[in-house]
Protein backbone atom coordinates (compact mmCIF):
# COMPACT_ATOMS: atom_id res chain seq x y z
CA UNK A 1 0.00 0.00 0.00
CA UNK A 2 1.36 3.43 -1.30
CA UNK A 3 2.03 6.22 1.48
CA UNK A 4 0.06 8.44 -0.02
CA UNK A 5 -3.25 5.59 0.43
CA UNK A 6 -2.10 4.89 4.17
CA UNK A 7 -2.07 9.17 4.94
CA UNK A 8 -5.66 9.26 3.36
CA UNK A 9 -6.87 6.28 5.34
CA UNK A 10 -5.28 7.34 8.85
CA UNK A 11 -6.58 10.91 7.81
CA UNK A 12 -10.08 9.84 7.30
CA UNK A 13 -9.86 7.55 10.04
CA UNK A 14 -9.03 10.20 12.48
CA UNK A 15 -12.29 12.47 11.15
CA UNK A 16 -14.79 9.38 11.37
CA UNK A 17 -13.06 8.80 15.14
CA UNK A 18 -13.36 12.48 15.94
CA UNK A 19 -17.00 12.48 14.64
CA UNK A 20 -17.75 9.32 16.34
CA UNK A 21 -16.73 10.50 19.59
CA UNK A 22 -18.61 13.63 19.21
CA UNK A 23 -22.05 11.89 18.25
CA UNK A 24 -21.25 9.63 21.10
CA UNK A 25 -20.52 12.56 23.92
CA UNK A 26 -23.58 14.23 22.67
CA UNK A 27 -25.76 11.22 23.15
CA UNK A 28 -23.94 10.42 26.57
CA UNK A 29 -24.90 14.05 27.60
CA UNK A 30 -28.31 13.84 26.35
CA UNK A 31 -28.78 10.38 28.45
CA UNK A 32 -27.74 12.09 31.30
CA UNK A 33 -29.54 15.06 30.76
CA UNK A 34 -32.94 13.59 29.98
CA UNK A 35 -32.28 10.31 31.15
CA UNK A 36 -33.94 9.47 27.66
CA UNK A 37 -32.15 7.45 24.42
CA UNK A 38 -33.51 9.98 21.95
CA UNK A 39 -30.01 10.10 19.99
CA UNK A 40 -28.23 13.19 18.82
CA UNK A 41 -30.87 14.27 16.39
CA UNK A 42 -33.04 14.81 19.90
CA UNK A 43 -30.66 15.98 22.20
CA UNK A 44 -31.28 19.50 22.17
CA UNK A 45 -34.56 19.40 21.37
CA UNK A 46 -35.39 16.90 23.85
CA UNK A 47 -33.50 18.82 26.39
CA UNK A 48 -35.43 22.13 26.69
CA UNK A 49 -39.24 20.50 25.58
CA UNK A 50 -38.71 18.41 28.58
CA UNK A 51 -36.86 20.87 30.88
CA UNK A 52 -38.21 24.40 30.06
CA UNK A 53 -38.58 25.23 33.59
CA UNK A 54 -36.97 24.53 36.76
CA UNK A 55 -37.68 21.91 39.17
CA UNK A 56 -39.60 24.75 41.31
CA UNK A 57 -41.55 26.04 38.86
CA UNK A 58 -42.37 22.49 37.14
CA UNK A 59 -43.51 21.31 40.95
CA UNK A 60 -45.83 24.19 40.81
CA UNK A 61 -47.16 23.24 36.99
CA UNK A 62 -48.20 20.27 38.30
CA UNK A 63 -49.94 21.73 41.20
CA UNK A 64 -51.90 23.82 38.34
CA UNK A 65 -52.31 20.84 36.09
CA UNK A 66 -54.05 18.83 38.75
CA UNK A 67 -56.59 22.00 39.66
CA UNK A 68 -57.08 21.95 35.85
CA UNK A 69 -57.75 17.72 35.64
CA UNK A 70 -60.20 17.79 38.89
CA UNK A 71 -61.44 21.21 39.63
CA UNK A 72 -61.00 23.41 36.30
CA UNK A 73 -62.83 26.04 37.32
CA UNK A 74 -60.91 27.09 40.58
CA UNK A 75 -58.55 28.28 38.03
CA UNK A 76 -61.09 31.19 37.53
CA UNK A 77 -60.34 32.37 41.45
CA UNK A 78 -58.10 35.45 41.34
CA UNK A 79 -57.22 35.25 44.63
CA UNK A 80 -55.98 31.61 43.98
CA UNK A 81 -54.35 32.78 41.06
CA UNK A 82 -52.62 35.65 41.97
CA UNK A 83 -50.90 33.23 45.36
CA UNK A 84 -49.69 30.94 42.20
CA UNK A 85 -48.62 33.65 40.32
CA UNK A 86 -46.86 35.00 43.32
CA UNK A 87 -45.11 31.63 44.06
CA UNK A 88 -43.78 31.07 40.36
CA UNK A 89 -42.42 35.08 40.41
CA UNK A 90 -39.82 33.98 43.37
CA UNK A 91 -38.61 31.63 40.86
CA UNK A 92 -38.62 34.05 38.44
CA UNK A 93 -41.59 32.59 36.18
CA UNK A 94 -44.87 33.84 35.39
CA UNK A 95 -48.57 32.72 35.45
CA UNK A 96 -51.11 33.30 32.63
CA UNK A 97 -54.53 31.23 32.23
CA UNK A 98 -56.51 31.47 29.19
CA UNK A 99 -60.58 30.72 28.54
CA UNK A 100 -61.36 30.69 25.16
CA UNK A 101 -59.77 33.36 23.58
CA UNK A 102 -59.31 35.95 26.45
CA UNK A 103 -56.99 36.01 29.56
CA UNK A 104 -58.17 35.25 32.79
CA UNK A 105 -54.76 36.25 34.19
CA UNK A 106 -51.59 37.47 32.98
CA UNK A 107 -49.07 37.97 35.64
CA UNK A 108 -47.59 41.45 35.59
CA UNK A 109 -43.99 40.45 35.17
CA UNK A 110 -44.19 39.87 31.55
CA UNK A 111 -45.53 43.01 30.86
CA UNK A 112 -45.66 41.74 27.00
CA UNK A 113 -48.68 42.98 24.68
CA UNK A 114 -47.98 40.46 21.73
CA UNK A 115 -48.00 37.42 24.37
CA UNK A 116 -51.46 36.34 23.80
CA UNK A 117 -51.06 36.01 19.62
CA UNK A 118 -47.30 34.29 20.51
CA UNK A 119 -48.72 31.44 22.29
CA UNK A 120 -50.07 28.39 21.29
CA UNK A 121 -53.65 27.22 20.50
CA UNK A 122 -55.89 25.24 22.16
CA UNK A 123 -55.46 21.48 22.28
CA UNK A 124 -56.89 19.24 24.41
CA UNK A 125 -54.99 16.01 23.54
CA UNK A 126 -51.94 18.29 24.93
CA UNK A 127 -49.31 16.75 22.64
CA UNK A 128 -47.18 19.43 23.16
CA UNK A 129 -47.05 21.20 26.54
CA UNK A 130 -43.75 22.21 26.68
CA UNK A 131 -42.22 24.43 23.98
CA UNK A 132 -40.09 27.40 23.43
CA UNK A 133 -41.16 30.97 21.55
CA UNK A 134 -40.06 34.10 21.31
CA UNK A 135 -41.44 37.70 20.74
CA UNK A 136 -38.80 40.07 18.84
CA UNK A 137 -35.76 39.42 20.73
CA UNK A 138 -37.15 37.82 23.83
CA UNK A 139 -37.69 34.20 24.26
CA UNK A 140 -39.88 32.37 26.36
CA UNK A 141 -39.76 28.45 27.74
CA UNK A 142 -43.50 27.07 28.79
CA UNK A 143 -45.46 24.53 29.97
CA UNK A 144 -48.84 24.50 29.30
CA UNK A 145 -52.45 22.67 29.90
CA UNK A 146 -55.42 22.33 28.11
CA UNK A 147 -58.71 21.34 29.64
CA UNK A 148 -62.45 22.04 29.93
CA UNK A 149 -63.86 24.35 32.24
CA UNK A 150 -67.37 22.69 33.76
CA UNK A 151 -68.95 25.13 31.60
CA UNK A 152 -67.18 23.28 28.11
CA UNK A 153 -65.37 26.41 27.80
CA UNK A 154 -61.67 25.67 26.43
CA UNK A 155 -59.32 26.54 29.24
CA UNK A 156 -55.64 26.78 29.18
CA UNK A 157 -52.89 27.18 32.03
CA UNK A 158 -49.72 28.29 31.48
CA UNK A 159 -46.16 28.57 33.09
CA UNK A 160 -43.84 30.71 31.18
CA UNK A 161 -40.54 31.73 32.00
CA UNK A 162 -38.26 34.11 30.07
CA UNK A 163 -34.92 32.72 29.21
CA UNK A 164 -31.77 34.13 28.22
CA UNK A 165 -31.69 35.38 24.18
CA UNK A 166 -27.89 33.45 24.15
CA UNK A 167 -29.44 30.00 24.99
CA UNK A 168 -31.93 29.85 22.79
CA UNK A 169 -29.63 31.60 20.06
CA UNK A 170 -27.15 28.45 20.67
CA UNK A 171 -29.93 25.90 20.62
CA UNK A 172 -31.22 27.37 16.96
CA UNK A 173 -27.59 27.43 16.08
CA UNK A 174 -26.87 23.81 17.18
CA UNK A 175 -27.74 22.19 13.71
CA UNK A 176 -25.64 24.91 11.70
CA UNK A 177 -22.60 25.00 14.38
CA UNK A 178 -22.44 21.02 14.30
CA UNK A 179 -22.11 20.98 10.54
CA UNK A 180 -19.68 23.71 10.81
CA UNK A 181 -17.94 21.73 13.28
CA UNK A 182 -17.45 18.49 11.17
CA UNK A 183 -16.68 20.70 7.54
CA UNK A 184 -13.85 22.42 9.28
CA UNK A 185 -12.80 18.47 10.63
CA UNK A 186 -13.37 17.67 6.77
CA UNK A 187 -11.06 20.73 5.34
CA UNK A 188 -8.91 20.59 7.99
CA UNK A 189 -7.94 16.65 7.22
CA UNK A 190 -7.54 17.29 3.62
CA UNK A 191 -5.60 20.37 4.31
CA UNK A 192 -3.14 18.54 6.42
CA UNK A 193 -3.26 15.56 3.96
CA UNK A 194 -2.14 17.95 1.36
CA UNK A 195 1.01 19.36 3.44
CA UNK A 196 2.30 15.82 4.66
CA UNK A 197 1.53 14.59 1.32
CA UNK A 198 4.00 17.27 -0.25
CA UNK A 199 6.23 17.11 2.44
CA UNK A 200 6.89 13.56 2.18
CA UNK A 201 5.51 12.17 -0.79
CA UNK A 202 6.61 14.43 -3.84
CA UNK A 203 10.26 14.51 -2.33
CA UNK A 204 9.96 10.45 -1.68
CA UNK A 205 8.82 10.58 -5.60
CA UNK A 206 11.57 12.57 -6.48
CA UNK A 207 14.46 10.61 -5.05
CA UNK A 208 12.91 7.75 -6.40
CA UNK A 209 13.02 9.11 -9.87
CA UNK A 210 16.62 10.43 -9.40
CA UNK A 211 17.35 6.56 -7.79
CA UNK A 212 15.65 5.09 -11.25
CA UNK A 213 18.20 7.49 -13.41
CA UNK A 214 21.18 6.73 -11.46
CA UNK A 215 20.09 2.92 -12.01
CA UNK A 216 20.11 3.76 -15.77
CA UNK A 217 23.64 5.41 -15.32
CA UNK A 218 22.71 8.82 -15.85
CA UNK A 219 24.54 10.49 -13.19
CA UNK A 220 24.25 14.62 -14.66
CA UNK A 221 22.13 15.69 -12.92
CA UNK A 222 21.26 17.56 -9.63
CA UNK A 223 18.76 17.13 -6.62
CA UNK A 224 17.17 20.43 -5.95
CA UNK A 225 15.35 20.21 -2.57
CA UNK A 226 16.31 22.42 0.29
CA UNK A 227 14.43 20.96 3.36
CA UNK A 228 15.86 20.93 7.07
CA UNK A 229 13.56 17.62 8.01
CA UNK A 230 14.41 13.85 7.72
CA UNK A 231 13.53 14.18 4.04
CA UNK A 232 15.92 16.91 3.45
CA UNK A 233 18.95 15.45 5.05
CA UNK A 234 18.41 11.97 3.24
CA UNK A 235 17.81 14.10 0.24
CA UNK A 236 21.38 15.91 0.96
CA UNK A 237 22.98 12.04 1.91
CA UNK A 238 21.38 11.14 -1.35
CA UNK A 239 22.68 14.28 -3.90
CA UNK A 240 26.01 13.55 -1.89
CA UNK A 241 25.88 9.52 -3.02
CA UNK A 242 25.70 10.64 -5.97
CA UNK A 243 28.05 13.24 -6.67
CA UNK A 244 30.36 10.86 -5.15
CA UNK A 245 29.46 8.09 -7.33
CA UNK A 246 29.95 10.75 -10.78
CA UNK A 247 33.54 11.47 -9.41
CA UNK A 248 34.32 8.31 -9.20
CA UNK A 249 32.71 6.98 -12.64
CA UNK A 250 34.86 9.98 -13.89
CA UNK A 251 38.08 9.01 -11.93
CA UNK A 252 37.80 5.53 -13.97
CA UNK A 253 36.93 6.86 -17.28
CA UNK A 254 40.16 9.30 -16.78
CA UNK A 255 42.12 5.82 -15.65
CA UNK A 256 40.84 4.21 -18.68
CA UNK A 257 41.39 6.55 -20.67
CA UNK A 258 45.27 6.76 -19.20
CA UNK A 259 45.83 3.39 -19.40
CA UNK A 260 44.68 3.10 -23.02
CA UNK A 261 47.27 5.74 -23.83
CA UNK A 262 49.77 4.07 -22.03
CA UNK A 263 49.75 1.10 -23.93
CA UNK A 264 49.88 3.30 -26.88
CA UNK A 265 53.16 5.03 -25.51
CA UNK A 266 54.62 1.54 -24.58
CA UNK A 267 54.05 0.07 -28.30
CA UNK A 268 54.78 3.19 -29.71
CA UNK A 269 57.93 3.38 -28.25
CA UNK A 270 58.85 -0.55 -28.62
CA UNK A 271 58.06 -0.75 -32.17
CA UNK A 272 61.05 1.94 -33.27
CA UNK A 273 63.90 -0.19 -31.61
CA UNK A 274 62.26 -3.45 -33.00
CA UNK A 275 61.96 -1.76 -36.40
CA UNK A 276 65.49 -0.61 -36.47
CA UNK A 277 66.66 -4.12 -35.22
CA UNK A 278 64.59 -5.98 -37.93
CA UNK A 279 66.01 -3.49 -40.50
CA UNK A 280 69.33 -4.13 -39.75
CA UNK A 281 69.01 -8.14 -39.24
CA UNK A 282 67.30 -7.83 -42.51
CA UNK A 283 70.27 -6.52 -43.90
CA UNK A 284 72.59 -8.74 -42.98
CA UNK A 285 70.83 -11.26 -43.99
CA UNK A 286 70.13 -9.80 -47.58
CA UNK A 287 74.25 -9.60 -47.29
CA UNK A 288 73.86 -5.64 -47.71
CA UNK A 289 76.75 -5.81 -44.74
CA UNK A 290 79.42 -7.78 -47.25
CA UNK A 291 82.41 -6.45 -45.13
CA UNK A 292 83.45 -7.20 -41.74
CA UNK A 293 83.34 -3.58 -41.40
CA UNK A 294 80.03 -2.71 -42.00
CA UNK A 295 79.37 -6.11 -40.53
CA UNK A 296 81.00 -4.46 -37.35
CA UNK A 297 78.77 -1.66 -37.87
CA UNK A 298 75.23 -2.72 -38.10
CA UNK A 299 76.06 -5.55 -35.41
CA UNK A 300 77.23 -2.20 -33.13
CA UNK A 301 74.16 -0.76 -34.32
CA UNK A 302 71.84 -3.52 -33.50
CA UNK A 303 73.45 -4.16 -30.18
CA UNK A 304 72.80 -0.56 -28.98
CA UNK A 305 69.33 -0.85 -30.17
CA UNK A 306 69.17 -4.05 -28.19
CA UNK A 307 70.45 -2.05 -25.23
CA UNK A 308 68.12 0.95 -25.79
CA UNK A 309 65.15 -1.44 -25.71
CA UNK A 310 66.44 -3.31 -22.50
CA UNK A 311 66.85 0.12 -21.08
CA UNK A 312 63.56 1.41 -21.71
CA UNK A 313 61.77 -2.00 -20.81
CA UNK A 314 63.65 -1.59 -17.54
CA UNK A 315 62.11 1.42 -17.15
CA UNK A 316 58.46 0.55 -18.22
CA UNK A 317 58.74 -2.16 -15.24
CA UNK A 318 60.40 0.22 -13.27
CA UNK A 319 57.80 3.13 -13.78
CA UNK A 320 54.28 0.73 -13.25
CA UNK A 321 56.42 -0.99 -10.02
CA UNK A 322 56.43 2.56 -8.71
CA UNK A 323 52.86 3.88 -9.71
CA UNK A 324 50.97 0.68 -8.84
CA UNK A 325 52.82 1.11 -4.82
CA UNK A 326 54.46 -2.12 -5.52
CA UNK A 327 57.91 -1.45 -4.84
CA UNK A 328 59.57 -1.11 -1.32
CA UNK A 329 61.71 1.81 -0.16
CA UNK A 330 64.64 0.65 2.37
CA UNK A 331 65.03 3.78 4.11
CA UNK A 332 68.16 4.37 5.46
CA UNK A 333 70.33 7.60 6.79
CA UNK A 334 72.16 8.64 3.84
CA UNK A 335 74.58 12.09 4.11
CA UNK A 336 73.39 13.46 1.01
CA UNK A 337 76.48 15.46 0.58
CA UNK A 338 78.40 12.23 0.17
CA UNK A 339 75.90 11.10 -1.99
CA UNK A 340 75.92 13.89 -4.30
CA UNK A 341 79.74 14.11 -4.02
CA UNK A 342 79.86 9.79 -5.57
CA UNK A 343 77.03 10.62 -8.47
CA UNK A 344 78.58 13.40 -9.33
CA UNK A 345 82.24 11.49 -9.54
CA UNK A 346 80.58 8.51 -11.16
CA UNK A 347 79.52 11.34 -13.97
CA UNK A 348 82.81 12.81 -13.67
CA UNK A 349 84.61 11.29 -16.92
CA UNK A 350 80.62 12.09 -19.26
CA UNK A 351 80.78 15.29 -18.10
CA UNK A 352 84.41 16.20 -19.23
CA UNK A 353 83.87 14.56 -22.23
CA UNK A 354 81.35 16.55 -23.21
CA UNK A 355 83.15 19.60 -22.28
CA UNK A 356 80.66 20.44 -19.51
CA UNK A 357 81.99 22.42 -16.37
CA UNK A 358 80.18 20.83 -13.18
CA UNK A 359 79.75 23.49 -10.14
CA UNK A 360 79.21 21.32 -6.96
CA UNK A 361 79.30 23.20 -3.47
CA UNK A 362 79.11 20.65 -1.62
CA UNK A 363 82.04 21.26 0.37
CA UNK A 364 80.64 24.75 1.10
CA UNK A 365 77.44 23.12 2.27
CA UNK A 366 79.49 21.06 5.49
CA UNK A 367 79.96 17.36 5.18
CA UNK A 368 77.34 15.87 7.51
CA UNK A 369 73.43 16.64 6.28
CA UNK A 370 71.54 13.50 6.67
CA UNK A 371 68.23 12.73 5.02
CA UNK A 372 66.40 9.28 5.22
CA UNK A 373 66.44 8.20 1.92
CA UNK A 374 66.45 4.60 -0.73
CA UNK A 375 70.32 5.18 -1.49
CA UNK A 376 69.54 3.35 -4.63
CA UNK A 377 66.61 4.99 -5.74
CA UNK A 378 67.51 8.15 -5.38
CA UNK A 379 70.73 7.79 -7.03
CA UNK A 380 67.96 6.90 -9.94
CA UNK A 381 66.25 10.24 -9.51
CA UNK A 382 69.70 12.27 -9.52
CA UNK A 383 71.15 10.50 -12.68
CA UNK A 384 68.00 10.98 -14.15
CA UNK A 385 67.75 14.83 -13.78
CA UNK A 386 71.65 15.17 -14.46
CA UNK A 387 71.30 12.97 -17.70
CA UNK A 388 68.47 15.29 -18.73
CA UNK A 389 70.82 17.90 -18.41
CA UNK A 390 73.10 16.73 -20.29
CA UNK A 391 70.79 15.05 -22.74
CA UNK A 392 69.50 18.97 -23.56
CA UNK A 393 72.29 20.92 -23.44
CA UNK A 394 72.65 23.11 -26.49
CA UNK A 395 75.55 25.91 -25.86
CA UNK A 396 78.80 26.10 -26.89
CA UNK A 397 79.50 26.88 -22.88
CA UNK A 398 78.40 23.95 -21.20
CA UNK A 399 77.29 24.50 -17.17
CA UNK A 400 76.00 22.40 -14.91
CA UNK A 401 75.47 23.71 -11.27
CA UNK A 402 74.40 21.31 -8.23
CA UNK A 403 73.62 22.75 -4.81
CA UNK A 404 72.01 21.86 -2.05
CA UNK A 405 70.00 23.40 1.14
CA UNK A 406 68.96 22.34 4.63
CA UNK A 407 66.47 23.71 6.95
CA UNK A 408 65.49 22.15 10.19
CA UNK A 409 63.44 19.66 8.57
CA UNK A 410 64.15 19.79 4.61
CA UNK A 411 66.68 19.65 2.27
CA UNK A 412 66.50 20.83 -1.04
CA UNK A 413 68.52 20.27 -3.95
CA UNK A 414 69.03 21.94 -6.94
CA UNK A 415 70.29 20.84 -10.27
CA UNK A 416 70.69 23.52 -12.62
CA UNK A 417 71.71 23.40 -16.03
CA UNK A 418 72.08 26.41 -19.13
CA UNK A 419 70.48 24.02 -21.93
CA UNK A 420 67.85 25.03 -24.03
CA UNK A 421 65.16 25.24 -21.40
CA UNK A 422 61.92 24.16 -21.48
CA UNK A 423 58.47 25.78 -23.09
CA UNK A 424 56.52 27.20 -20.47
CA UNK A 425 53.26 25.70 -21.61
CA UNK A 426 54.90 22.11 -21.02
CA UNK A 427 56.97 22.68 -17.63
CA UNK A 428 53.68 21.22 -16.20
CA UNK A 429 53.80 18.41 -18.08
CA UNK A 430 57.30 17.45 -17.72
CA UNK A 431 56.27 14.96 -15.16
CA UNK A 432 54.04 13.34 -16.50
CA UNK A 433 54.90 9.70 -18.21
CA UNK A 434 55.84 9.90 -22.10
CA UNK A 435 55.69 13.62 -22.08
CA UNK A 436 58.18 14.82 -24.00
CA UNK A 437 58.37 18.81 -24.52
CA UNK A 438 58.68 19.16 -28.48
CA UNK A 439 58.96 15.69 -29.32
CA UNK A 440 60.58 16.70 -32.82
CA UNK A 441 63.25 18.80 -31.40
CA UNK A 442 64.42 16.30 -29.19
CA UNK A 443 64.16 13.48 -31.50
CA UNK A 444 67.86 12.48 -31.62
CA UNK A 445 68.23 12.62 -27.94
CA UNK A 446 65.97 9.63 -28.05
CA UNK A 447 64.21 9.70 -24.73
CA UNK A 448 61.05 7.60 -23.65
CA UNK A 449 59.27 10.87 -21.23
CA UNK A 450 59.80 8.15 -18.56
CA UNK A 451 62.54 9.70 -16.71
CA UNK A 452 61.45 12.62 -14.69
CA UNK A 453 57.86 10.84 -14.01
CA UNK A 454 59.97 7.93 -12.33
CA UNK A 455 61.92 10.70 -10.36
CA UNK A 456 58.77 12.12 -9.35
CA UNK A 457 57.33 8.54 -8.08
CA UNK A 458 60.36 7.70 -6.16
CA UNK A 459 60.66 11.51 -4.53
CA UNK A 460 57.16 11.64 -3.66
CA UNK A 461 57.29 7.99 -2.28
CA UNK A 462 60.09 9.49 0.04
CA UNK A 463 58.07 12.15 1.09
CA UNK A 464 59.42 14.90 -0.32
CA UNK A 465 58.38 16.69 -3.82
CA UNK A 466 59.78 18.09 -7.11
CA UNK A 467 59.49 20.76 -9.61
CA UNK A 468 61.01 22.72 -11.99
CA UNK A 469 61.85 26.07 -13.17
CA UNK A 470 63.39 26.77 -16.66
CA UNK A 471 63.31 29.37 -19.47
CA UNK A 472 63.31 28.60 -22.56
CA UNK A 473 67.12 29.27 -23.93
CA UNK A 474 68.47 30.24 -20.88
CA UNK A 475 68.59 26.87 -18.81
CA UNK A 476 66.61 24.14 -16.17
CA UNK A 477 66.68 24.11 -12.28
CA UNK A 478 65.21 20.94 -11.39
CA UNK A 479 64.63 20.74 -7.57
CA UNK A 480 63.51 18.11 -5.21
CA UNK A 481 63.18 18.15 -1.39
CA UNK A 482 63.74 15.34 1.16
CA UNK A 483 62.92 14.83 5.13
CA UNK A 484 66.45 15.30 7.02
CA UNK A 485 66.62 12.48 9.44
CA UNK A 486 66.28 13.66 12.77
CA UNK A 487 69.45 12.44 14.26
CA UNK A 488 71.29 14.66 12.14
CA UNK A 489 71.85 17.87 14.38
CA UNK A 490 70.54 20.99 13.57
CA UNK A 491 72.84 24.12 12.25
CA UNK A 492 75.78 21.94 12.08
CA UNK A 493 75.09 22.05 8.25
CA UNK A 494 73.05 25.44 7.75
N1 LIG B 1 67.20 19.86 -18.25
C1 LIG B 1 66.28 19.92 -19.21
N2 LIG B 1 66.39 20.83 -20.21
C2 LIG B 1 65.47 20.90 -21.18
N3 LIG B 1 64.39 20.10 -21.28
C3 LIG B 1 64.25 19.19 -20.33
C4 LIG B 1 65.15 19.05 -19.26
N4 LIG B 1 64.70 18.07 -18.45
C5 LIG B 1 63.58 17.59 -19.01
N5 LIG B 1 63.29 18.26 -20.15
C6 LIG B 1 62.11 18.06 -20.99
O1 LIG B 1 61.19 17.28 -20.28
C7 LIG B 1 60.84 16.10 -20.99
C8 LIG B 1 60.59 14.98 -20.03
O2 LIG B 1 61.82 14.55 -19.46
P1 LIG B 1 62.00 13.05 -19.06
O3 LIG B 1 63.32 12.90 -18.44
O4 LIG B 1 60.82 12.62 -18.31
O5 LIG B 1 61.95 12.33 -20.47
P2 LIG B 1 63.09 12.14 -21.53
O6 LIG B 1 64.34 12.72 -21.05
O7 LIG B 1 62.55 12.67 -22.80
O8 LIG B 1 63.15 10.58 -21.65
P3 LIG B 1 63.88 9.54 -20.65
O9 LIG B 1 64.36 10.36 -19.50
O10 LIG B 1 62.83 8.60 -20.30
O11 LIG B 1 64.98 8.95 -21.43
C9 LIG B 1 61.99 15.89 -21.92
O12 LIG B 1 61.56 15.20 -23.08
C10 LIG B 1 62.42 17.30 -22.23
O13 LIG B 1 61.68 17.82 -23.30
MG1 LIG C 1 65.10 12.09 -19.17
Amino acid sequence: MSIRIKLLLSYTGMLVISLLMFAVTAGLFTIATTGDIGGFRDFYKVHYQLNPLTEQEESIFLELKYLAKNEPDSLQDKQLLRDYDFKLRTVRAGLYVRRESNPIFESFTFNQPDLEKALPPYDLDNNQIRNTFNIGERFYAYAKFDFKFTDGAKGSVFVIRERSPFAELSRKLLPVLSFLLIGVLVVANMLLYRWITRSVVKPLDLLRDSAERIKEGNLQFKLELHSKDEIGQLNEAFENMRERLQQSVDLRLQDEESRKELISNISHDLRTPITSIKGYIEGIRDGVADTPEKMDKYVGIIYAKAVDLDKLVDELFLYSKLDLKQVKFSMEPVNIVRFLDDCIDELRYTLEDKGIVIDWDGQRTGNAVEVIADLEKLKRTVLNIIGNSLKYMDKAHKRLSVSLQADSEWVTVEVRDNGMGIPAEAVPHIFERFYRAEPSRNLSTGGSGLGLAIARQIIEGHGGSIWVNSELGVGTSVFFTLKRSTNSGRGESE
